[in-house]
């Protein structure tokens, strides 16, 4: 599994096979020999491999990029579950919509984005899904969720809960715009489109996007790491105000339910844990909630180093980190 997973861990699979057409799958879910589970993988770019997978890995390698409909304002289009994120948004840019632009550059498969809702820079993906195709295992066909169904939330869906291991997505629908409407009120795009006097293109900001995260976020194919291994805490507003008495510099973004989020980049930090190494496991020097794997790391050296982070973050600030990550 080492070249299909972002942290480059040296695990094995009882079983591999590649999907390339949803017609395949009625035949695998049937196919008594291959070992259970199943774990449909995409770019493997947010999973934590601690031991050998048992069971068998799918690979989404579905492709395809369709337009469904179009009107004046607004394009419909369907991918297919295995294009790369990347690759769709370079797509989109270049036909001149709008929509992904700020998801620029972010790891992964189409079919991966909307089980954790990706998101960056003020954007997340639930924002232009208009529909989620996915083959249902245990019903044995395919099922359609429009973005309400898909119940989205924070690095949150329907896919991470009542369905998580059931079912394998096969594309998905979105809607984009034709005209731009551009989210630029993100701190670090901000000060990157600062110099310039005229409305940035929806180019522009992805360009932006791109620069911000080659200055923060390690490139994969040189250091193992799966981005973001912990999700920001939201706790309630009466515990964030009892924080600030005792961290009076303590970033935090009000959410519009009145729950307060934290970057746990921020407390990780805090807690002197930015740019620790301890062999090949360690925190990144530019960004402390990215774990990475330095050489020849294993998923449980990471889990390790993860409780420890988790229990010193717990001790300093009473607020217990979630990971981010899928641990298989
Ligand atoms: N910060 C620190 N020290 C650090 C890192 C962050 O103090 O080492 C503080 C700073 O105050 C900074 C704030 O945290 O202003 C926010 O940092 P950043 O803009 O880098 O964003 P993040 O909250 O750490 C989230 C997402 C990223 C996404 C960025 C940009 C999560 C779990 N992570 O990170 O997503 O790219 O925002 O929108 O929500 C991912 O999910 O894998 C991922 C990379």
């Amino acid at each position: 599994m080492r070249e299909l997973n972002t942290f480059g861990f040296d695990q094995t699979a009882e079983a591999l096979l590649e999907v390339t057409e949803a017609e395949q799958l009625t035949d695998i879910y049937e196919d008594a020999r291959l070992p259970r589970p199943f774990h449909v993988l995409g770019g493997g770019s947010n999973v934590l491999l601690t031991g050998p997978v048992l069971g068998t890995v799918l690979m989404n390698r579905i492709k395809g990029i369709e337009l469904i409909s179009e009107d004046d304002d607004i394009v419909r289009v369907r991918v297919g579950g295995g294009v790369v994120w990347h690759d769709w948004v370079l797509f989109a840019i270049a036909q001149g919509w709008c929509g992904v632009e700020n998801l620029a550059l972010i790891p992964g498969t189409v079919g991966a984005a909307p089980i954790q809702n990706i998101g960056a820079y003020g954007v997340e993906v639930k924002d232009v899904i208009d529909e989620v195709v996915a083959w249902h295992g245990a019903l044995g066909k395919f099922i359609r969720l429009s973005a309400l169904e898909c119940r989205f939330g924070y690095r949150d869906s329907i896919f991470k809960q009542e369905l998580k291991g059931e079912v394998f997505v096969t594309e998905v629908c979105f809607r984009l715009r034709k005209h731009a409407q551009l989210h630029t009120e993100y701190g670090a795009i901000r000060e990157e489109l600062q110099a310039m006097d005229a409305e940035p293109s929806v180019e522009q900001v992805a360009q932006a996007v791109i620069r911000i995260r080659r200055s923060k976020l390690p490139d994969p194919a040189q250091i193992g790491n799966a981005g973001s291994f912990f999700k920001n805490p939201v706790i309630d507003a009466s515990l964030f105000e009892s924080l600030l008495q005792r961290f009076s510099n303590m970033p935090s973004y009000a959410q519009p339910d009145g729950m307060v989020k934290l970057p746990a980049g921020w407390l990780i930090e805090y807690c002197g844990w930015k740019g620790f190494r301890d062999r090949d496991v360690g925190v990144h020097t530019r960004q402390a909630l990215v774990l990475v794997n330095y050489g020849h790391a294993t998923g449980a050296e990471i889990w390790n180093l993860s409780e420890r982070i988790i229990a010193s973050v717990q001790e300093r600030f009473g607020i217990v980190l979630e990971r981010e990550v899928q641990v298989w």
